[in-house]
């Protein structure tokens, strides 16, 4: 009798005291979230439809962010304390088994977020600020100049990747693709010492099939309706004065 009065219920604390401790250690691994998008699903519209908006950025994006979760979950022995831009910029540091998952889920939870904080509605897209304005002439000659190339490393990025435009280490501006989610955020870890991004066009069909089927090209041209100017310059800003990437 007196094990089901005292015995037995001080068990049960302990057992349930385990899966609380459990529980918050697994908190702590799923430490990456999906960022929350800066606009409704349809703000985009007509130039990226509301179902794309939805299924890219909630289904696509997070099961990135849960693949990115898992993968650190797996690897009890490996912990960092950084964001995951930093995460990525330290790729090499990664435990060899999980570091290929962490590049292609790590690069596509952060890419994502760069991408959707790259767009905004159209009446909200604005223009590139004087100083950013005058160093995409500088660089490509005319801003319909600029935005023709960006659309042909878009379209010519063969099969699924990402078109990106950043600066250099001496502040000149360069148009780069990256294959699968590999990110210049991840810097001489795939090739991409000192190049910051500051603007990037995911050219993977999730993005557009449904709206334009095989069509990139003509997803690449609408999007320049949508672009978050305003953010472009800030982030071009921040590269100039402090070498360090901005979302
Ligand atoms: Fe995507």
């Amino acid at each position: 009798m007196k094990f089901f009065t005292v015995i037995l219920p001080l068990f049960c604390l302990f057992a349930a005291t385990c899966e609380a401790n459990q529980e918050i250690e697994q908190t702590k691994k799923m430490k990456y979230e999906l960022t929350p998008l800066e606009y409704s699903s349809s703000a985009l519209e007509p130039w990226i439809d509301t179902r794309t908006v939805d299924l890219h950025h909630y289904k696509h994006h997070a099961a990135y962010v849960d693949k990115l979760n898992a993968a650190l979950a797996s690897a009890p022995t490996f912990s960092f304390g950084g964001s995951l831009g930093e995460l990525l910029a330290n790729l090499d540091t990664v435990p060899e088994a999980i570091r290929g998952a962490v590049r292609n889920n790590g690069g596509g939870a952060w890419n994502h977020t760069f991408y959707w904080r790259s767009l905004a509605p159209a009446n909200m897209s604005g223009e590139p600020s004087d100083t950013l304005m005058e160093a995409i002439r500088r660089d490509f000659g005319s801003f319909e100049a600029f935005k023709t190339k960006m659309t042909a490393a878009a379209v010519s990025q063969f099969g699924s990747g990402w078109a990106w435009l950043c600066v250099d280490q001496d502040g000149n501006l360069k148009i780069v693709s990256t294959p699968n989610q590999d990110s210049p955020a991840m810097g001489g870890c795939v090739g991409m010492k000192g190049l910051i991004p500051i603007l990037a066009i995911d050219v993977w069909e999730h993005a557009y099939y449904l709206k334009y089927q095989n069509r990139r090209q003509e997803y690449a041209e609408a999007i320049w309706n949508i672009i978050n100017w305003k953010r472009v310059s800030e982030r071009f800003d921040c590269a100039l004065k402090t070498q360090s990437i901005s979302l």
